[in-house]
């Protein structure tokens, strides 16, 4: 059997008073595509953030492959974030007075790579995704569906090992939000990047290998699909 890329054992996050994760085990596989549904409330975005090593878990462990990165200072997680994960968000990520390529590259750019190389890759990236003459323009310059697929390539440049998708979709219309996912599993299963997607959304949690409900802050259903 392959070794999860990603695990929560006994995850619990706390804001406060409020118990937004009561202890969560999960297992991702490498190039697994997950979707985590659930009501509002539920969970999920702080499920996703502390998998992500964005938040400090309270209790538990998150493991990347053997490293349990719940035991790394804020610092190893952020160079970690970088390196070993892509994030795509509802909106926002993409920094505007940047043009597309630029950032695009600028995770590969601030692992170091010199500036031509990182803009050439980016410039691949976004032929890739449908977006080879948009290279030149902001952010504020294209489409909802194009800004979106302007993050998939943002958060694919450098190769993660889990992609992060909190609610990729929610901004767009249905057909646009559709291509988008399209866009993003393709790209993933081309590197072998596992998805971690918390959706509302039915037609992209149908997309998905497994579906994970969160309730409560605790996993209620796993449906195999
Ligand atoms: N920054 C925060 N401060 C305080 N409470 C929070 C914060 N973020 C989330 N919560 C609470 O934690 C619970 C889970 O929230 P969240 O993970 O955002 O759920 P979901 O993404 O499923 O809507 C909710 O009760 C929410 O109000
Ligand atoms: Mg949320």
């Amino acid at each position: 059997m392959t070794e999860p890329i990603l695990a929560g054992r006994g995850v619990v996050k706390r804001y406060g008073e409020v118990v937004a994760l009561a202890g969560v085990d999960i297992s991702i596989r490498p190039g697994e595509v997950i979707a985590i549904v659930g009501p509002s409330g539920s969970g999920k975005s702080t499920l996703l953030h502390v998998l992500a090593g964005i938040l400090p878990a309270d209790d538990g462990e998150v493991f990347l492959g053997t490293q349990a990165i719940t035991r790394l200072t804020e610092t190893e997680r952020s160079k970690l974030r970088r390196t070993a994960f892509g994030f795509v968000f509802q909106s926002g990520m993409l920094v505007a007075e940047l043009t597309a390529e630029e950032n695009v590259a600028l995770p590969l750019l601030l692992a170091g790579a010199p500036r031509e190389k990182g803009i050439a890759a980016a410039r691949e990236w976004l032929v890739r995704l449908g977006l080879g003459g948009l290279a030149g323009r902001r952010p504020g310059e294209v489409s909802g569906g194009q800004l979106q697929r302007m993050a998939i390539a943002r958060a694919l440049a450098h190769r993660p090992r889990v992609i992060f998708a909190d609610e990729p979709t929610g901004a767009l219309d249905t057909r646009t939000g559709e291509e988008t996912i399209t866009a993003l599993l393709t790209v993933a299963q081309e590197t072998n990047a596992a998805v971690v997607i918390v959706t509302h959304d039915e037609s992209v949690a149908r997309r998905a290998q497994r579906v994970i409900e969160m309730r409560d802050g605790r996993i209620a259903v796993r449906a195999a699909v």
